[in-house]
Parts: structure tokens; sequence; C-alpha cells
């Protein structure tokens, strides 16, 4: 039997403005599949570029947007080999290619894990896109190790404090840097981070704010930058890579629009000033760049079990939940993260 379920959909990619709370039916799950009753789900900036069709996975035509969700198993489907079991009932966080914003879907078993005891639906929900990209960044791309100082950008959002989590565990040094005063602040109660390490972006003195940092860490220039935001602040970071460094891009919020649309003047102009490397100058200087889009791994499902398994090695915190919303507000919670004022994860919540 069809389960009734309401969902955020899209007409097509373009305009926040055309997303819309609809009513829709849910076929029972399919074989390897489950149904979960959502009761979370978690917000990514990416979900903005995907309304606003400048992300490169953005389905054509109609869509649900939403990478990930939380909740309870409701029904199973058919077991397939090779596809974990659960059972009605089991508490379980998804990764979802598109289609997160609903309040009941189909899942299957392979993008699941099960949640932490002791973990909310919405902390669960806050989890898996973020903990994974700052864990493959970090570690996979960045090889992040005890000792490593690393330059977090946008280090009170989602992925940041993810990626702050995960250099605590490691014994490396993170030099945390953002956009605000305020969010200084919050890293300042938040976080066990000496002052020293604490960098506001943009301006004339952006340079030497780093530079004082890294004398505060002791060190002559970044094993690691871990950035998604790209626009002015590359340069001074990347011309701070001590030899070997990595400089880790998996962003681009620079590019966000202000508005509900794609804004294409603003995005013509940051497209002419993007910065351009010479490859040749990082042979002799020992630097390296890389870049990734953790949508692959939704290709690679067979990796999906093993990404889990390395986080839950961890044994990472509960994710920061610093906004929540009822599901009915997520334009309005989208409309907070575009702006780019929110601290720790975005996450809506199915009552
Ligand atoms: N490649 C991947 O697989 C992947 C996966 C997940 C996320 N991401 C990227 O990682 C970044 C963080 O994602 P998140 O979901 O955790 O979001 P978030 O960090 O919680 O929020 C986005 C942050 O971007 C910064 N920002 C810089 N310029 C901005 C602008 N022009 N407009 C709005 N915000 C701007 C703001 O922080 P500050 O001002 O403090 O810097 C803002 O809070 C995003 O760029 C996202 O696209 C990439």
């Amino acid at each position: 039997m069809n389960t009734a379920r309401t969902v955020w959909r899209i007409s097509r990619a373009g305009s926040l403005d055309r997303l819309q709370l609809a009513e829709e039916a849910l076929p029972p799950p399919g074989p390897g599949e489950v149904q979960l009753g959502v009761r979370a789900v978690g917000l990514n900036f990416a979900d903005i570029f995907a309304c606003l069709g400048l992300y490169s996975a953005t389905p054509a035509g109609s869509f649900i947007p939403g990478l990930e969700a939380a909740g309870v198993v409701t029904a199973v489907g058919a077991p397939l080999p090779g596809h974990p079991a659960y059972e009605c009932g089991e508490r379980v966080l998804a990764l979802t290619r598109f289609g997160g914003y609903a309040t009941a879907l189909n899942v299957d078993t392979r993008y699941l894990a099960p949640i932490p005891a002791d973990w909310s639906f919405e902390a669960a929900a806050a989890y898996p896109v973020q903990a994974l990209t700052a864990w493959y960044g970090l570690l996979r791309l960045g090889a992040a190790r005890s000792g490593s100082v690393v330059l977090v950008q946008s280090a009170a959002g989602g992925v940041g404090l993810q990626a702050l989590a995960i250099l605590e565990r490691l014994g490396a040094h993170a030099i945390a840097v953002v956009g605000s005063e305020a969010k200084v602040r919050f890293l300042r109660e938040r976080t066990h981070l000496p002052d020293g390490c604490l960098v506001v972006r943009g301006g004339d003195g952006y340079a030497a704010r780093l530079d004082a940092a890294l004398a505060a860490s002791g060190a002559k220039g970044f094993d690691l930058v871990f950035d998604a935001v790209l626009g002015d602040g590359f340069r001074p970071a990347f011309e701070r890579l001590a030899p070997e460094g990595r400089y880790v891009l998996f962003g681009a919020a620079d590019f966000m629009s202000k508005g509900a649309r794609r804004g294409w003047l603003r995005l013509a102009w940051r497209w002419l000033r993007r910065p351009r490397l010479d490859p040749l100058a990082m042979i002799s200087s020992n630097r390296g760049f890389m870049g990734f889009n953790l949508i692959w791994l939704w290709e690679a499902v067979e990796r999906v079990p093993e990404a889990y398994a390395a986080l839950a090695a961890l044994d990472l915190p509960a994710p920061h939940v610093g906004n929540r919303y009822a599901f009915a507000d997520a334009r309005r919670a989208l409309d907070d993260l575009q702006a780019g004022q929110t601290v720790g994860k975005s996450v809506l919540y199915v009552d």
C-alpha cells in the first residue's frame, strides 16, 4: 500500500521561489530498500546550489532536494544479497542522492547507518554528508595527521565544525577562519581553540592575520588548507602552504547569489576573477592542489559502508545543531543558510 507523504519539490532548478510543499504517494520499498519515517532532514549549502541549478549533479526537471535524513524504519523491502538487513523500528541515518526533503522515503539499505543510542534524530541528520566531507577531504586527500597545521575555512559551519572535531581527534593544530567576529565568539565558546588560532577572513589585514595565527601555532606554513569558499581568501592561504602542503578545495561559497535566483552578472564576475594556478611552480615549491565533490560516493555505493566505518572509528561527538526549523519552514531555513550567518548545522524536524 502506498504511504502518504509531504515533500518539498522544485519544478525545475533555477530559482528558490519554485520550491513548493506537495502531498505525494510513496510506493512500498523495493528490493534492497527500506522505508523511512523521517524525523529530521539535514540541510546543506549544496541544496541551495542545486535549487539554483549551479550544482553539477542537479537533476533535470522536477526534483526533491536533500542529501540526508534520519528516522525510523517503517517498512522493509525484499532482502538482496550484499545488502545489510534492517528491521522495522530501527533508528537509522541515510544518505540520499536528492529526495531527502520528505516526511517519508525509500532508501537503498547500503546508504544507511544505525544512529548511536545517545544521539537525537536531529544530530543524526546533521552527520552523514558533512562528516563524510570532512573525513574525505582531511584524511583521504589531505593526509592530515597528528601535529599537522590545518587552515579550516568556514570553521563555524556544518562541515567546518566536523573538520575541527576530526582534527582534535587526530591531535592536529587547526587554524579556524570564519566570516565574522560573531562566529569567532561562537568558536571561542564552543571549542578549545586558543584565540591566536581564530581568524576573521577578508580585508587588507587578512594575510597578516594568517601569519600571526601561524606564528601562534609555531609553524611557518600550513600543511593543509581545507577550503570551500574560494574567493579573495584563496591566494593568501595558498601562498602560505608549507613545502609538501596540500590545498583541498571542495566548494565555492563565494559564488553564492544573494537572492532567490542565480545572479548571472555576479557569477560571471566571480568566474572571470577565479584564481589560476601554475602547475610548473607547484613542482618546485612542493605544493599540491586537489578538489573533490562527495557526490562520487553515491555512485560508488560499495564504498559507503567502508566510509561509514572509518568515520565511526573516529568516534566523533554528536554534531552541533545550530539551527532547527519545522519541516514546513524549509524555505526560511534555506534563506538563513544562504545568508552565510548560520553557525553549526541547520536541520528540519518532522513532528
Ligand atoms: N564538495 C563536496 O562534496 C561538499 C560536500 C559538502 C559541502 N560542501 C561545501 O562545503 C561548504 C560548507 O557547507 P555547509 O553545508 O557545511 O555550509 P556552512 O558552512 O554551514 O554554511 C556556508 C558558509 O559559507 C560561508 N560563505 C562564504 N562566502 C559566502 C557567501 N557569498 N554566501 C554565503 N555564505 C558564504 C559562510 O561562512 P563564513 O563566512 O564563516 O566562511 C557560510 O556560513 C559549502 O561551500 C558547500 O558547498 C562541499
